[in-house]
């Protein structure tokens, strides 16, 4: 087994676009949803996000408190805090 790849906070807010990337965190991990921005259901809102915690804003758009919604974030997942 490896351990995944550690990230520093300054290191994931540079990511806050779609042409450096778009990267969030969530619960200690680091994602990479570059890739998933155009597919988002709730179109651009997503990108308030970009380079930050995902947590304020699903705590306020509950639609995301599901089990289906947590699988297609963890495809995302390149590393950790
Ligand atoms: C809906 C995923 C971030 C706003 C959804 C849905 C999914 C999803 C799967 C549909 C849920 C359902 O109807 O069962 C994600 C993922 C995110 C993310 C994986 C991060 C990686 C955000 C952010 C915001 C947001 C940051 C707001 C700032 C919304 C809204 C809807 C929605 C408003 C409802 C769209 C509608 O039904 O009209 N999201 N979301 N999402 N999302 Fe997100």
């Amino acid at each position: 087994t490896s351990t995944p790849p550690i990230y520093t906070l300054e290191e994931v807010t540079k990511h806050r676009s779609l042409d450096n990337g778009v990267w969030v965190t969530y619960k200690g991990d680091v994602y990479d949803i570059t890739e998933f921005v155009a597919i988002h259901p709730g179109g651009d809102k997503i990108l308030l996000a970009a380079g930050g915690a995902l947590e304020p804003y699903w705590a306020l758009y509950a639609v995301h408190q599901q089990e289906h919604v947590l699988e297609i974030l963890s495809k995302y997942k390149i590393g950790v805090l």
